[in-house]
């Protein structure tokens, strides 16, 4: 498959400031990657480094097939972007904004359209200036959008959008990579990564520590779970369960003992378990078998790097 993003060795220093230090990373056609990590991790500066804003100190960069330095204005062409900062034209009207914008691209969407997508149909003739911060961000989107990119940078896309309106721009992105699209993403909402991303690189002081898919990274998948369920009334110990030699914690909840146990292999034990219940005709109340979440690893990942 073809990368439309391909990064190597990418370095970034300000001054004493080691912003990127070695970063390899690639994108392909049609994936979304979210690139995940804590305030001043370097990911605002690597992908404005991909649109051009920023010059690498060292590295090798492809953004479809250009050097988003040497070649910018046929890569702009292109692509799409927000920015974490928005930096819009605050008097002129929602309509007036996307349709000057428009007139930069050789196959720009129908700006009426964009409006409607973003949800902005009743704001059209509004002032920026005017608009809220959510509303803004929805702005900012629909500008994205609008040259009907490619490949769309998008940094740190929905903060300040309520729930609904997170969803709508969920809705959007999956609809474009649907159509073979590539979207690279920050973000801070791990749902967003868990419900967006193919992949999710999760960067740390400017080098990416962990990356897979949302629900692999880390070891989610396979890595120690936790069993949960209430004992029951008809079991007088937990060892007549088979979980003699396990480590497992009790704690009272309305009068019942909810048990939890850890386990680096939940297959056996939920054998062992639920043989007894089914030999007892006893439905287990309350079992579940719960994976770490993408915001377990995350921050995991993260506070090792902190230590
Ligand atoms: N123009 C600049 N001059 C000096 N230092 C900078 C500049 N831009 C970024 N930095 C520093 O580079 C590091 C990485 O910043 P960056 O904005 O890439 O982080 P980020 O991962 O996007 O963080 P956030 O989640 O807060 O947006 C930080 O230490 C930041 O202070
Ligand atoms: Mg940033």
């Amino acid at each position: 498959m073809e990368l439309a993003v391909s990064v190597s060795g990418l370095r970034k220093d300000f001054g004493a400031v080691k912003a990127v230090r070695g970063v390899d990373l690639e994108v392909q056609t049609g994936e979304v990657l979210a690139l995940l990590g804590p305030n001043g991790a370097g990911k605002t500066t690597i992908v404005e480094i991909l649109e051009g804003y920023q010059t690498a100190s060292a590295g090798k960069i492809a953004v479809l097939g250009h050097d988003p330095r040497h070649d910018r204005r046929r890569m702009l062409e292109r692509v799409g972007i927000v920015l974490q900062e928005t930096a819009v034209e605050q008097f002129l009207t929602v309509r007036e904004v996307l349709r000057r914008r428009a007139s930069y691209y050789p196959h720009p969407r129908d700006p009426d359209a964009v409006i409607d997508l973003v949800g902005l149909g009743e704001k059209s003739g509004a002032r920026v200036r005017t608009l809220s911060g959510g509303l803004q961000r929805r702005l900012d989107l629909g500008l994205a959008l609008i040259g009907d990119p490619e490949l769309l940078f998008l940094d740190e896309p929905t903060t300040g959008f309520d729930p609904n309106a997170r969803r709508e721009a969920w809705d959007i992105v999956r609809s474009l990579t649907g159509e073979g699209r590539t979207v690279l993403l920050t973000t801070h909402y791990m749902d967003e990564a868990q419900v967006l991303a193919d992949r999710v690189a999760v960067i740390a002081k400017g080098v990416i520590v962990a990356s897979g898919t949302p629900d692999s990274i880390g070891g989610r998948d396979t890595g120690t779970a936790k069993v949960r369920f209430v004992l029951p009334e008809q079991a007088a110990s937990t060892a007549e369960l088979g979980l003699a030699d396990t480590h497992l914690s009790v704690s009272p909840i309305d009068g019942r003992r909810m048990i939890e146990v850890d386990t680096d292999s939940p297959t056996p034990l939920l054998h062992r378990l639920t043989s007894w219940a089914v030999a007892h005709d006893i439905e287990l109340e309350g079992l579940e078998v719960a994976r770490p979440s993408l915001e377990d690893v995350y921050l995991s990942l993260t506070a090792e790097d902190k230590a």
